[in-house]
C-alpha cells in the first residue's frame, strides 16, 4: 500500500500534541470561511512568522498582496477557475503570493557578508528560476504561519496569473503564483482527508 492517513508519531515530536495537531495532523485546506474579519495585526503576525523560514542565500523572493475589500476580492475572484471564485469570495482575506523577478536587487541587504555573490544571479533565467523556487518554499512556510495564528489556509493554484498580475502587479516586476484564502473555517469547510503516501513509498535511506 502506498497511501495511509493515520500514523501520527506524537511521541517522536518535541512540540506538544496540541501544536502538532494545529500545524499538521488536524490542519486542513479550508474550502469555505466564516465572515469573521482578520485584523491587520494578525496578517502582520503571519508575515513576521513566515519570514523566518530559510531560503537560498536568504533571498526571500516572495511578496504578499493582502486582499480584504469586497470590491478587490470580487475582481480577483473573476480570474479564478471553477469553484475557486466562490471560495475566495467567502474568505475575509486573500493573500496573493508573487515572486519578485528582481529579488537580487536587495542582495547586499539580505546577504551582507558576501555581496559579491550577487553576480551569480546576473542571468535573468537563473534569477527567475531561483526566485520562483524559493518563493514556493516560502509559500509552504506561509501556510504553516497561517495555521500557527489559529486560522485556516485555502491555497489555490486555479487562477489566471496574467489577469491577477494585470490587477495587482502592474509594474511587471512581480509574478503571482498562488492565492491563499485566509480566515476561520465556515460551514462544511472540509472535504474528506485524502490519503498520503506512506514512508515506505516516498522515502528511502542510503
Ligand atoms: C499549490 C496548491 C494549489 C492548490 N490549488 C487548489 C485549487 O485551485 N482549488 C482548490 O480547491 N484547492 C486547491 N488546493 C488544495 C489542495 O487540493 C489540498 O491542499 C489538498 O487536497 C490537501 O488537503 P488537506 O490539507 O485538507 O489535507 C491547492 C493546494 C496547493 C498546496
Amino acid at each position: 500500500m502506498s497511501v495511509q492517513t493515520e500514523n501520527q508519531p506524537y511521541e517522536m515530536l518535541s512540540i506538544g500534541s496540541e501544536a502538532a495537531d494545529q500545524l499538521f495532523f488536524e490542519a486542513r485546506s479550508a474550502n469555505s470561511f466564516s465572515d469573521e474579519p482578520v485584523s491587520e495585526e494578525v496578517l502582520e503576525a503571519i508575515y513576521e512568522t513566515m519570514k523566518m523560514g530559510p531560503t537560498l542565500m536568504n533571498n526571500q523572493p516572495m511578496r504578499i498582496t493582502w486582499v480584504k475589500t469586497t470590491d478587490a476580492r470580487q475582481k480577483i475572484s473573476e480570474t479564478m477557475a471553477g469553484t475557486n471564485a466562490q471560495k475566495a469570495l467567502s474568505a475575509p482575506a486573500l493573500a496573493i503570493l508573487s515572486f519578485d523577478t528582481e529579488w537580487h536587487e536587495e542582495f547586499e541587504a539580505f546577504f551582507p557578508h558576501a555581496p559579491e555573490r550577487k553576480a551569480m544571479f546576473d542571468d535573468q533565467g537563473v534569477r527567475a528560476a531561483v526566485g520562483n523556487n524559493n518563493a514556493w518554499l516560502q509559500a509552504g512556510y506561509f501556510i504553516m504561519a497561517v495555521r500557527a495564528v489559529g486560522l485556516a489556509a485555502g491555497p489555490m493554484g486555479g487562477f489566471d496569473s496574467s489577469a491577477v498580475d494585470a490587477i495587482v502587479n502592474t509594474d511587471g516586476r512581480n509574478k503571482s503564483f498562488l492565492i491563499v484564502n485566509v480566515g476561520k473555517p465556515g460551514d462544511d469547510a472540509w472535504f474528506d482527508r485524502l490519503p498520503r503516501h506512506t514512508a515506505e513509498f516516498a522515502t528511502r535511506t542510503i
